[in-house]
């Protein structure tokens, strides 16, 4: 079991498979991309299946996704999804994308065990895409999304990050978008996670100001069924059966409940995306050590789990690596 000292079990990991991505949103990286990791540094499909297999059978993981930068983009996703479906217990599996190629691939996704896909997708207008994301996707994104929906993988939620002067008028109309699709929009404040270190706090745009847009439009009533650890905060819309989340990790963190733990794509343990330091399993992993050494040591990285991100501390420092190499 991953215990910390404030008393959380994790039993939700996120493994990154790629730190590369084919888009290049603002709020997330530069227009001329990150200096990736080389190819050695890459846990192998091998590798990473081996350490799920860790988490699942020895450690209590019950859920893993896998996310990047763009996880699509790793060749060998297909079938590490379904090395990781074959294990016993099965863990619950899902993907975290930016949608692009997810047409493509959905149906094989599925057919290898995959449970269920939350794309990224920040505005409903072909134009604003393009100037947050720097590339002229946004009809490629919808296809993904339609294959998720069409193969199954649901409930296909949709993740939007509102940023003034860009979207930030277009919550209520992301909304009525996503129900007539049937998917589940959740809203994201904005974190400090960027590579060029440009989060301002007082640019963002809070949970309380997406609520207010979107009662412009809409009466929501807080969903009562238990939120657990979840990061999204759901409302119904209008009485339902359509729900709206937010994930408010700056404004309204949801720490205390945590469940999480991290392996990055070469191959460390995070404790928290906001974590300052990361334990070295591929290091270990490659000199040898056996399954009940490799979980003992992801055993104390979570001991180690600090009680929050920090966001709300003068002394706040944003951590070295940016999301798309933690792992969104
Ligand atoms: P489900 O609710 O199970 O569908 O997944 P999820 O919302 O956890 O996953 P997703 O990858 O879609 O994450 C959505 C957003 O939640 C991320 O972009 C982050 O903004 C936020 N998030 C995910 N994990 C953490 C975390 O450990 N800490 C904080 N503060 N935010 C997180
Ligand atoms: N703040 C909030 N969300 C972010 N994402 C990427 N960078 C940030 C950030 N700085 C989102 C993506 C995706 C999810 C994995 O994280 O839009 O939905
Ligand atoms: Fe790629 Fe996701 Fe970063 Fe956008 S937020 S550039 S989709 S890793």
């Amino acid at each position: 079991m991953l215990l910390d000292t404030y008393g959380r079990i994790a039993t939700d990991l996120r493994v990154s498979l790629t730190d590369r991505c084919n888009l290049r949103c603002t709020y997330c990286m530069p227009e001329e991309g990150l200096s990736w990791l080389a190819k050695p540094e890459l846990l192998t499909d091998d590798e990473i299946v081996r350490l799920v297999g860790i988490a699942v059978t020895r450690l209590g993981v019950t859920e893993v996704r896998f996310t990047g930068g763009e996880p699509l983009l790793r060749r060998g996703l297909v079938s590490i999804v379904e090395r990781c479906a074959a294990l016993d217990p099965r863990p619950k599996l899902s993907l975290t994308t930016n949608g692009i190629g997810l047409e493509r691939t959905a149906a094989a996704l599925r057919a290898a065990g995959l449970d269920r896909v939350n794309v990224s997708l920040d505005t409903t207008d072909p134009e604003v895409f393009a100037r947050i994301t720097r590339r002229r996707r946004h009809e490629d994104v919808l296809r993904g999304l339609a294959a998720a929906k069409a193969e199954g993988l649901a409930p296909v939620k949709v993740n939007a990050v509102l940023m003034p002067g860009l979207n930030d008028t277009e919550a209520p109309g992301l909304l009525a978008w996503a129900m007539a699709q049937d998917y589940e929009l959740r809203f994201i404040e904005q974190m400090p996670l960027d590579a060029q270190h440009g989060w301002q706090r007082t640019r963002m745009i809070t949970a309380g100001d997406i609520l207010e847009s979107l009662r412009t439009r809409y009466t929501l009533t807080p969903e009562e069924e238990r939120r657990g650890a979840a990061p999204a905060e759901r409302w119904l819309v209008d009485g339902g059966p359509h729900r709206v989340g937010v994930i408010a990790s700056v404004t309204r963190p949801f720490c205390r409940a945590c469940d999480r733990t991290r392996l990055t794509a070469d191959g460390q343990v995070r404790t928290c995306l906001f974590a300052r330091e990361e334990s070295d399993l591929r290091g270990a992993l490659r000199a040898g050590a056996d399954d009940a050494e490799l979980a003992e040591r992801w055993r104390v990285a979570m001991w180690g789990k600090k009680a929050g991100s920090g966001l709300d501390d003068p002394s706040f420092v944003q951590p070295q690596r940016p999301m798309s190499a933690i792992g969104g």
